[in-house]
C-alpha cells in the first residue's frame, strides 16, 4: 500500500501550461509569472504588496529586517522579539538570523498558538514586536495579541507559513500586523516546490524587501528587477552608478525565478480544490475519531475561524496509559506517515543555546512530548483518511 504521508504537491495541467510558458519565453529568472504570482498571492491576503523570494524562513528574516531599518532598531540592541514557544524552528531562527533575541511565549492548550494572556508577562523595556504564528493553519487570537501590541507599542509580523487564506472573525490572517511572512514549500498548502512571500500594505516595508532580497539593490521597481530589455527605468541613468546596480543596504540572494512563479500562479488557480479537500478531509477525521476524544486531543477551532489545515495535530491527553511514540510507531508500521508536533524548546541545539528552559513553559511541554500529526492533505482519498481512523481505533482497543 502506497504511504499516506503528510504532504503532496497537487501538480496539474494549469501549473504545466504555465511553467512550459515560462520556458518558451526562457526567462528564468525573476519575469513576469513571479510578479503576477506575487500580486495575485498578496491580493488573496487582502495585501497591496507581495514579495516572492526563495523560502518562509528568508521571508521571516527579511521582514525583520525591513522591520528593524523602519524603526531604527540598532545591530548591538539587544532587543527582544516574543515568539510562541510551539512553532517550527525556523520562526525563533530568523529572529537570531536578525541579530535579535527570541523570547518565548507559553501557547494555548487548545489551539497550540501564543496564549495571548502568557504575552504581558514577558514584556520587557526591551521587546520590539511579536510574531504570532498561525500554527498548522489555526489562526491565532488576534484580538487581544493586537491590543497588547498597541499598548506596549510593539509591531506585529505574522508568520503565515502553515496557514494560506486562514481568517480570523472574516478577516485574512496576514493583514493584521505591519507585515506577513509565508512559505510554499511543498508540504504547505499553496506550494512553489520550495519557496515563501513576503505581504504587507506599506510601501515603505515593500521597498525595503524587496532590496533586501536582491542583494541591497537601490531600485526596485518591476522594470529593474526583472531586467526588461523593452523598458527603461526613469530612475536608472539619473545618478552617476546605473542605479539597477547601485546597492543601498547589505542585502541577501533569496530571490526566485520564473518557474516557482509559474507554479505558484498555477497554485492559486487552483487554491477552492486544494483548500476545499483538506478541510473536507480534516472534517472527516474529526467525525470518525471523535469518540477516542477520551485518550486524544483532536484539532478544536472556534466558529470565527476559517482554519487552513495545513496538517491534522493531535495530543495524546494527559493520564493517559500509552506514549506518543508507541502511537505513532504503530501508525508508521501501518503505512501512515507521522511527524512530531514541533517540537522547539526541546531541540539539541535550543538546549545548548537556552539550556532546559521546557518546564517554564507547561503547555509547550506538554506538547513537545505528546503531540504529532498526520497528514489531512488534498491528495488523500476517503479510503486513507479510513486507514488512518482504522489504525488509531485498532490500536486504543488493544490498551
Ligand atoms: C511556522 C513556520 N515558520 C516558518 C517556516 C519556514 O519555512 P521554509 O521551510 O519555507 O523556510 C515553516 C516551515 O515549515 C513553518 O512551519
Amino acid at each position: 500500500m502506497e504511504k499516506i504521508g503528510v504532504g503532496y504537491a497537487y501538480v496539474s495541467d494549469i501549473e504545466k501550461k504555465y511553467v512550459n510558458e515560462a520556458l518558451d519565453a526562457s526567462r528564468l529568472s525573476q519575469g513576469k509569472m513571479v510578479h503576477r504570482f506575487e500580486k495575485q498571492f498578496a491580493e488573496l491576503h487582502s495585501q497591496k504588496y507581495g514579495i516572492a523570494c526563495n523560502s518562509g524562513t528568508s521571508a521571516l528574516h527579511v521582514g525583520l529586517e525591513a522591520l528593524k531599518e523602519k524603526y531604527g532598531v540598532k545591530e548591538d540592541s539587544d532587543a527582544e522579539v516574543l515568539v510562541p514557544a510551539i512553532t517550527f524552528i525556523a520562526t525563533s531562527n530568523a529572529v537570531m538570523h536578525a541579530g535579535l533575541k527570541p523570547v518565548f511565549v507559553d501557547v494555548d492548550p487548545v489551539t497550540y498558538n501564543i496564549n495571548p494572556a502568557e504575552i504581558e508577562k514577558k514584556i520587557t523595556a526591551k521587546t520590539i514586536g511579536i510574531i504570532p504564528v498561525h500554527t498548522f493553519g489555526q489562526p491565532c487570537d488576534m484580538d487581544p495579541i493586537m491590543e497588547v501590541a498597541e499598548k506596549h507599542h510593539l509591531w506585529v509580523m505574522e508568520d503565515c507559513a502553515e496557514a494560506h487564506f486562514a481568517t480570523y472573525k472574516g478577516k485574512k490572517v496576514g493583514s493584521f500586523g505591519e507585515i506577513a511572512a509565508f512559505s510554499t514549500y511543498v508540504a504547505h498548502t499553496i506550494t512553489t516546490g520550495i519557496g515563501g512571500v513576503i505581504t504587507t500594505n506599506d510601501r515603505q516595508m515593500m521597498e525595503i524587501s524587496r532590496s533586501l532580497i536582491a542583494h541591497g539593490r537601490a531600485c526596485t521597481c518591476e522594470v529593474c528587477l526583472a531586467s526588461d530589455p523593452t523598458k527603461v527605468c526613469p530612475l536608472r541613468m539619473q545618478t552617476e552608478m546605473d542605479k539597477r546596480f547601485m546597492m543601498v543596504r547589505m542585502g541577501y540572494s533569496y530571490r526566485v525565478g520564473e518557474l516557482e512563479g509559474a507554479l505558484g500562479l498555477g497554485q492559486l488557480e487552483n487554491r477552492d480544490i486544494i483548500m476545499g479537500n483538506r478541510k473536507k478531509n480534516a472534517r472527516y477525521l474529526t467525525e470518525h475519531l471523535q469518540d477516542l476524544q477520551e485518550y486524544l486531543q483532536l484539532p478544536a477551532a472556534p466558529d470565527y475561524v476559517d482554519h487552513s489545515y495545513m496538517m491534522y495535530p493531535i495530543v495524546i491527553r494527559k493520564g493517559s496509559s500509552f506514549k506518543r511514540e508507541e502511537l505513532t510507531h504503530y501508525l508508521e508500521k501501518c503505512n501512515i506517515e507521522t511527524r512530531p508536533m514541533l517540537p522547539l524548546l526541546n531541540q539539541p541545539i535550543y538546549k545548548e543555546l537556552f539550556g532546559d528552559i521546557e518546564d517554564e513553559y507547561p503547555v509547550a511541554k506538554w506538547i513537545d512530548h505528546n503531540g504529532f500529526y498526520v497528514g489531512c492533505h488534498h491528495g488523500l482519498s476517503k479510503a486513507q483518511l479510513d486507514v488512518i481512523i482504522d489504525s488509531m481505533h485498532k490500536f486504543l482497543a488493544e490498551k
